[in-house]
């Protein structure tokens, strides 16, 4: 990821010049830290999270530079786990942020949504990751994306497009929600290459993936992303197993996808391959936040897939060659959303 960010970046989190190294916070590191399931170590890190955001607003707009996202997400992990009465994590870092940044600093997302209502994620999302299948890019991205405009259903239909793609399809289907597949949290400047959040808002997303099985990010990326995007910005983050996805919902996206990645692209459905790690997940992310969506993926196909995973516990669906290769993607859509 780029280190060095350009002045006009109106986001603040990622104009950091440095870190808190590990042996500023009183020699104890992030590994210590994810490595502590005692309560005895516990206890350590609650006392450590507090003295690490004590110290960094204690320093307030003097200070140069900013926390390590990465030891201070290990800190909140831990405090959630262990600890979830001391979980104000989000709204302490933001305060320290916007202490660092100084005046006119724009509200990040984690701490905006500390101080609003956020809406239910209550309705049965179904999304489709266009992914590079031939059926579903260039041309045959806009149709997909017109057909699953077309669909008559209660649930929310979403295409996670390809970035070449996003705006011919969005000009495509108006009326569908369109996400990305990735996302880099980098501002304006000098990021060639790099998936910039501000550019696929312009053009019309309204959501995306992140960390994908087939587009791995760590932990950090996640983290800075949500730190970045607008609230309202839906932000879905794929996990291959229960520890990653309840790594993932201590960041609080608006989604949480589990998708074992053996299964992928497969003829058999998690939820019957696998009903325990959908299941599991569902139980896990609940633990961690309340607020997380949760999807399950992976060879899922029928409408019958789709109902198992509603209850195995979750809201909905992340799929792909269910409609990609289908003979009929409409067919499959409907099929898809038939049983709710
Ligand atoms: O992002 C969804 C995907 O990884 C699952 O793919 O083809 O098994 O539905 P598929």
């Amino acid at each position: 990821m780029p280190s060095a960010i350009d002045d006009s970046n109106p986001h603040p989190r990622l104009s950091r010049k440095g870190s808190i190294t590990k042996s500023s916070i009183d020699g104890i590191t992030s590994h210590s830290i994810l490595s502590a399931k005692s309560a005895t170590c516990a206890v350590s890190c609650v006392s450590l999270y507090s003295h690490v955001i004590d110290m960094m607003l204690a320093k307030g707009r003097e200070m140069t530079s900013a926390p390590n996202t990465a030891d201070l997400f290990a800190i909140s992990l831990a405090v959630t786990i262990t600890a979830p009465e001391k979980r104000p994590f989000p709204a302490r870092l933001t305060q320290s942020m916007v202490l660092e940044a100084g005046a006119g600093t724009q509200a990040c997302r984690h701490g905006q949504r500390e101080l609003s209502a956020r809406r239910a994620v209550s309705d049965c999302i179904v999304v489709v990751n266009f992914k590079t299948y031939q059926t579903a890019h260039g041309a045959s991205a806009e149709e997909l994306a017109r057909v699953m405009s077309g669909i008559d259903t209660e649930a929310r239909l979403v295409a996670a497009v390809s970035a070449l793609d996003l705006s011919a399809v969005v000009t495509a289907a108006p009326d569908l929600e369109v996400w990305c597949q990735h996302l880099d949290p980098v501002g304006f400047g000098s990021n060639t290459g790099w998936m910039h959040p501000e550019t696929a808002i312009e053009r019309g997303a309204s959501g995306t993936l992140i960390n994908h099985a087939e587009h791995k990010v760590s932990i950090e990326h996640v983290a800075m992303l949500l730190d970045q995007v607008p609230e309202g910005f839906e932000v879905c983050a794929c996990a291959a197993d229960i520890d990653e996805a309840m790594a993932l919902a201590a960041l609080v996206p608006n989604y949480v996808a589990v998708e074992p990645p053996e299964l992928i692209g497969g003829d058999v459905s998690v939820t019957s391959a696998d009903p325990g790690i959908v299941s599991g997940t569902a139980a896990a992310v609940r633990e961690v936040s309340e607020e997380v969506g949760i999807l399950c993926g992976a060879g899922v196909k029928t409408g019958a897939d789709v109902a198992k995973a509603i209850e195995l516990g979750t809201i909905g669906v992340l799929l792909a060659s269910g409609v990609t290769k289908a003979a009929d993607p409409g067919a499959a859509l409907s099929g898809l959303t038939s049983e709710l």
